[in-house]
C-alpha cells in the first residue's frame, strides 16, 4: 500500500522528551534513562505515524511504551504526536528494531512486543529483509518476561501464515491466541493507521497473539 506524504511538523514543538536516536541509548538499555517511572515496558516495532504508541500510552499510564522506527521522518512524526500528548510514558527511538532487540535489551525485560503491519517485502529475494525473521523471534522470546506477549497483525495472508509457521518452528511461545476484531467507536479507533486503511478498504486483517509461558 503506498504511503501518503506526511504533514509538516511544527518546528517549535519540543521533541526532547519523546525522541531519541538509538545511538543515544545506554547499552544495555536502562529504562530509568528515558522514563520517570520504571514500570512494565512495551515495545512497538515499526511505529509508522505513531497511532498505536500514542493511544496505548494514553490508555495505560501504568506501563511504559517504546516505539522503534527506522525512517527518520516517520520517527519524528510519531515523536511529535507523543510530544503534543505530553505524557511521560512513551518515547520514540529512531533506529533498527532488530539491532535494538539484539544489542540493547537484556533477557526478560520486556512485557510486550507489538509488530503491526510490518513491511511485507513481497519479492522472494527480498523476504530475508522481513523484521519477523528467525533471529528477531529468538530475541523477542529471550527479552520477553514470563507472561509477556507478542502481538502480530498484518494484512498480508502469506506473511501471516509463514510467520506463524516460523514461530512454531523457532521459539517456544504459546499461541496463536485469537484476537477479535472490534468495531471502531470513532474515526481513529484502530490499532494503527495501517489497520484503519485496511479496514476502510474492507480488506481482511490477520491478528495473532503469543505468550511466553
Ligand atoms: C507498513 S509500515 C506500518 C506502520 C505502522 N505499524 C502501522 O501499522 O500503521 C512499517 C513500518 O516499519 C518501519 N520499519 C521497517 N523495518 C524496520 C526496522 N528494522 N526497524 C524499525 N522500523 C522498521 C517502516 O519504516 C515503516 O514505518
Amino acid at each position: 500500500m503506498p504511503r501518503r506524504t506526511l504533514r509538516k511538523l511544527d518546528p517549535s514543538l519540543d521533541l526532547s522528551q519523546h525522541y531519541r536516536d538509538i545511538e543515544q541509548l545506554p547499552r544495555p538499555f536502562e529504562p530509568a534513562a528515558l522514563f520517570r517511572c520504571v514500570q512494565p515496558l512495551e515495545v512497538e516495532v515499526g511505529s509508522g505515524k505513531g497511532l498505536f504508541l500514542a493511544s496505548a500510552a494514553r490508555c495505560n499510564p501504568e506501563h511504559n511504551f517504546l516505539g522503534i522506527e527506522v525512517s527518520l521522518k516517520y520517527a519524528r512524526y510519531a515523536a511529535a504526536k507523543l510530544a503534543r500528548q505530553a505524557g511521560e510514558n512513551a518515547v520514540l527511538i529512531r533506529g533498527d528494531a532488530l539491532l535494538l532487540f539484539r544489542e540493547w535489551f537484556s533477557d526478560a525485560t520486556v512485557a510486550a512486543v507489538h509488530v503491526y503491519f510490518p513491511d511485507p517485502w513481497w519479492k522472494k529475494r527480498h523476504k530475508k529483509r522481513r523484521v519477523l525473521n528467525e533471529q528477531f523471534l529468538r530475541d523477542a522470546e529471550r527479552t520477553l518476561l514470563t507472561g509477556g506477549s507478542l502481538h502480530f497483525w498484518t494484512d498480508v495472508e502469506e506473511y501471516y501464515r509463514s510467520t506463524l509457521e516460523l514461530i512454531a518452528a523457532t521459539v517456544n511461545l504459546t499461541g496463536p491466541i485469537a484476537v477479535a476484531e472490534k468495531p471502531p467507536e470513532h474515526d481513529l479507533d484502530y490499532r494503527t493507521h495501517f489497520e484503519r486503511r485496511t479496514r476502510k478498504n474492507a480488506e481482511p486483517v490477520y491478528r495473532a497473539e503469543f505468550r511466553k509461558t
